[in-house]
């Protein structure tokens, strides 16, 4: 079988390695891929966003399922356009992929469906919104309604932070269309943890657990990143929430989809506040997890195709998902000054002298006459299974020393904090 995926960070990069292992998969194609994917398929240049040069290359290379590991593909209905010509894919279509693309739409999809979630206001008008304001106390979560890159969630302190937020959206565009509607939101108290699922529309399989660390800092501290390492399992994940999660997320959750007409079949990535063994959803993002995926697909027992085949094709409840009991760490290496204004263009060296247990997933990089370069905010991902937290903590960080470039920064407390 031929796959193409779509995307070029450390996801992707985590997606291709465990198609790799499947012997159904003859050939990996990525749009545009890394030098890392390059290791393991081809990559071709290309756009995410050029959905009918996709098409046309999924015609001329007759690709038999593509993985789209992206929102803003999936968001601009690439999913769609695949299927109206009988293209197999993995990801959803832009209806259901809006759950991730509008904070107004999949508040509104919460409420109707008896999904727990914070009490929020949605507005398009600055003057509506700072009275709206009287309705919270603080702090409270303002977030812009389109997609932001990461950008669009401020958590302000007090009225004036929060009327400065609002301008800053609503006035003066800082967030361009993204910010031209608002969401106004109670902020939530607990521990906060992402559940992913696979789902083809009609059964849902949850995931292993994975801990992100979003903030820059040590001690999650700092603006919020993309996320700057993972582990697998969630070490902070209270024990018996299976039950409780499947009654109050994930069952309305289809239901909703069932009512709604959506079309879902790929990833759905549930983000939760957990207080009190009770769960809130924060968000809906319509795909994997970056650098979440890392550490989850590492612990994949099954056939990573199998399961995607069989979500693109509607049958996933007859295909066995296992994982196992390993432990994972995913360590993010980022460019100096990320996620603010950094360099590209550093050598990297150390690649091929870590130990061999030692996985290391391309995110922004690039090959230029056979070097490596940076050429992202997040470079590299570290990744190492054992048997406990500790174990796969000295071997992340090990490899951390060995591998270096010019402005290398990462956090110390992947697992930890
Ligand atoms: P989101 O993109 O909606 O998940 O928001 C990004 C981050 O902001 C989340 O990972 C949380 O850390 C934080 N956040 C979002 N909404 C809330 C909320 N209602 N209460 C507390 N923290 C929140
Ligand atoms: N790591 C968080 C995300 O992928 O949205």
């Amino acid at each position: 079988m031929k796959v193409l995926v779509i995307g070029s960070g450390g996801r992707e990069h985590a997606i291709a390695h465990a198609l790799s292992k499947s012997n159904k998969v003859t050939e990996i194609h990525a749009i545009p891929g890394n030098p890392g994917i390059a290791s393991i398929g081809t990559c071709h240049k290309g756009s995410v966003e050029d959905l009918e040069g996709i098409k046309k290359f999924v015609e001329d290379y007759n690709i038999d399922l593509t993985v789209i590991g992206p929102e803003v593909p999936l968001c601009m209905g690439l999913a769609d356009l695949l299927e109206a010509s009988n293209h197999l894919v993995f990801g959803p279509k832009k209806f259901a992929a809006t759950l991730e693309g509008s904070k107004a739409f999949s508040k509104d999809f919460m409420m109707r469906h008896n999904i727990p979630t914070a009490a929020y206001v949605e507005t398009t008008n600055y003057e509506e919104a700072c009275k709206a304001l009287d309705k919270f106390s603080y702090p409270v979560v303002i977030k812009a309604d389109g997609l932001a890159a990461g950008k669009g969630v401020v958590i302000c302190e007090s009225k004036v932070d929060a009327t400065n937020t609002l301008k800053e959206m609503l006035i003066d565009g800082i967030l361009d269309g993204a910010g031209s509607k608002v969401i106004l939101e109670e902020f939530l108290t607990g521990f906060e943890c992402s559940l992913l699922c696979f789902t083809d529309g009609k059964t849902i399989v949850p995931m292993v657990s994975a801990k992100d660390h979003k903030q820059i800092y040590d001690g999650n501290i700092g603006p919020n990143t993309g996320g700057m390492g993972t582990v697998s399992p969630n070490p902070f994940m209270p024990e018996n929430m299976d039950e409780v999660l499947k009654r109050d997320i994930l069952d309305p959750f289809m239901k909703g989809l069932k009512e709604d007409n959506m079309d879902y079949r790929g990833v759905i990535f549930i983000g939760l506040m957990i207080e009190n063994n009770k769960a809130k959803v924060l968000e809906f993002n319509v795909r994997f997890g970056d650098p979440e995926t890392q550490s989850i697909l590492l612990r994949l027992d099954s056939d990573l195709f199998d399961i995607m085949y069989a979500v693109a094709n509607k049958t996933l409840e007859q295909v066995p998902v296992k994982w196992s009991d390993e432990h994972v760490c995913c360590l993010v290496l980022a460019s100096g000054g990320y996620p603010g204004s950094y360099e590209k263009g550093k050598v990297i060296t150390g690649l091929n002298d870590v130990d061999d247990d030692i996985i290391v997933f391309h995110a922004g990089t690039k090959e230029e006459n056979g070097c490596i370069l940076t050429n992202g905010g997040r470079v590299l991902n570290i990744c190492a299974k054992g048997q406990n937290l500790n174990e796969v903590r000295e071997k992340v960080y090990k490899a951390s020393s060995v591998i270096d470039f010019e402005g290398k920064y990462f956090r110390k407390d992947i697992g930890l904090a």
